[in-house]
């Protein structure tokens, strides 16, 4: 259950401003609880109270940083079945998968805890030549400043938590502006926020419609603008953010290869779940998969069946694997794109049907280049299938994406596993499971569209800090 309403947060306070944000529970469409909506003059105040907590952020020690993370994971564990009920309800996120989220949300502010106190300089050989004899140098890592951050509506708690959680550890204060269509999971960790000792604010959490955010991008006083969504709103943020650090996390078209050695009992469930796990809608589902031409029929009819049986429906109900897309505009937009793969002669092997916003979990074959379902970001459940012969070849194939975000590679050849993770033009190369494998303490992020710089705590603690030099010369030495 939510709360009939919930504020925003203000420079570290809650704030009922009004009621303007109606959020709906995704499966059945209900008014689900209104929330608090900001607008420019709140995201100004936000940033001013921000600038004026800095000083008090880049003061606090670090093990002062580090208690405060580590009670806002005290906190998550004991309000865990919350959490994870509330992104069922406005995310429609089958429950099993929101649990997985509250655990990875509380993995990110562990993390967090942990990195916080080994943010470390290094010391610098500068005597190398006479002009510099008696020169050592130091460097330390300062914070940035004033972030902003833009998170998703599929991951409402944790990718927002991939954000704040490194901030916190790298002495910024922040203003987050959480996706609108499921604000909450950000303002219950404002709520958490709100509670720890972290010094007035250091934080605002501020629903607003993309038109009235501007100033999340283009206002000087942010040093960094850390955004992730869609690609063509991500590029288009990037042109406009000024002088500001910019980290893209955007999307991508995965790609997962099941070579002629795999196990193919363990690729099966895995891809089963890569393609289809959250509906589909992260942006490391399984999306092209290409399977070695020796395993393809046996691959594919088995794929189907299991495909076929996966449970739909309520997101709350334990045994649903799968719920609807976020909106059903989006699944409407999908069902349109495997309609035209169709056209264009792709066959359908499964799914294709609608009802609302739950549409089918789908498969396709025979797809051919230029299609939207296999070149472009699906965000739903919807993966094409196809033969290959040769790996190398396969490769090239992979690479032919404008994305580049994680690839997955069945196959037990160390020298393939080596050659895949030297060609393919991706962020990451995962060996013997999907693309969709993530872990919260790993670098993560993509080339090409799919992004810019990685998140993973200890690299965007990397980004939201910059090195400061000390020079000192002993004269004499
Ligand atoms: C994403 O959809 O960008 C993130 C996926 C994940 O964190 O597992």
């Amino acid at each position: 259950m939510l709360n009939d309403a919930y504020p925003y947060y203000l420079g570290s306070e809650p704030l009922f401003a009004n009621q303007d944000l109606a959020v709906h529970d995704k499966f059945s469409g209900e008014l689900a609880t209104r929330v608090a909506l900001a607008d420019a003059n709140a995201i100004d105040l936000a940033i001013r109270a921000a600038q004026k907590a800095q000083p008090a952020m880049a003061a606090l020690a670090a093990y002062e940083r580090r208690d405060i993370l580590l009670d806002c994971v005290q906190r998550f564990e004991q309000r865990a079945e919350e959490l994870a009920q509330a992104l069922c309800i406005e995310a429609g996120k089958p429950i099993k998968d929101a649990r997985g989220e509250v655990t990875r949300l509380i993995d990110t502010f562990r993390v967090a805890a942990e990195e916080a106190v080994r943010i470390d300089g290094e010391a610098l050989t500068l005597d190398i030549g006479p002009r510099a004899r008696g020169y050592r140098g130091y460097t330390r890592r300062v914070p940035v400043g004033v972030c902003s951050f833009i998170s998703p509506f599929n991951f409402p708690l944790n990718l927002a938590a991939h954000k704040v959680a490194p901030a916190i550890a790298a002495g910024c204060p922040f203003i987050l502006k959480p996706a609108s269509l499921t604000p909450v999971g950000a303002l219950l960790i404002g709520e958490v926020l709100a509670a720890t000792a972290l010094p007035k604010g250091a934080f605002s959490i501020l629903p607003c419609h993309r038109d009235g955010a501007d100033l999340f991008t283009t206002d000087e006083r942010l040093k960094l603008l850390s955004f992730t969504g869609s690609p063509d709103v991500g590029w288009a943020l990037k042109a406009r953010a000024g002088k500001k650090k910019v980290v893209l996390e955007l999307g991508g078209n995965a790609a997962c290869v099941v070579d002629a050695d795999a196990d193919l009992d363990d690729a099966l469930e895995r891809i089963l779940f890569g393609a289809f796990y959250q509906s589909g809608q992260s942006c490391i589902g399984v999306q092209r998969i290409y399977v070695h031409h020796t395993l393809y029929a046996t691959f594919r009819d088995r794929l189907v069946e299991k495909t076929r049986a996966l449970r739909s429906g309520d997101p709350r109900d334990e045994d649903t694997f799968i719920g609807p897309m976020i909106t059903e505009d989006e699944a409407k937009r999908l069902e349109s794109w495997i309609r035209a793969a169709e056209a264009e002669g792709a066959t359908l092997l499964c799914g294709g049907t609608r009802d609302g916003a739950m549409l089918a979990p789908t498969l396709l074959e025979n797809v051919p280049a230029g299609c939207a379902v296999r070149d472009e970001e699906a965000f739903g459940p919807v993966a094409v299938l196809a033969p290959f012969e040769d790996f190398e070849a396969m490769l090239d194939e992979v690479n032919d994406s404008r994305y580049g975000l994680q690839a997955g590679i069945f196959t037990r050849d160390l020298y393939r596993a080596q050659l895949a993770w030297e060609r393919l033009e991706v962020g990451g190369v995962v060996i013997g499971d999907v693309p969709s494998w993530r872990v919260d303490n790993m670098p993560y992020g993509g080339v090409k569209d799919s992004g810019l710089g990685r998140e993973g705590v200890r690299w965007a603690i990397q980004d939201m800090t910059e090195e400061r030099l000390l020079v000192i010369r002993t004269p004499g030495v």
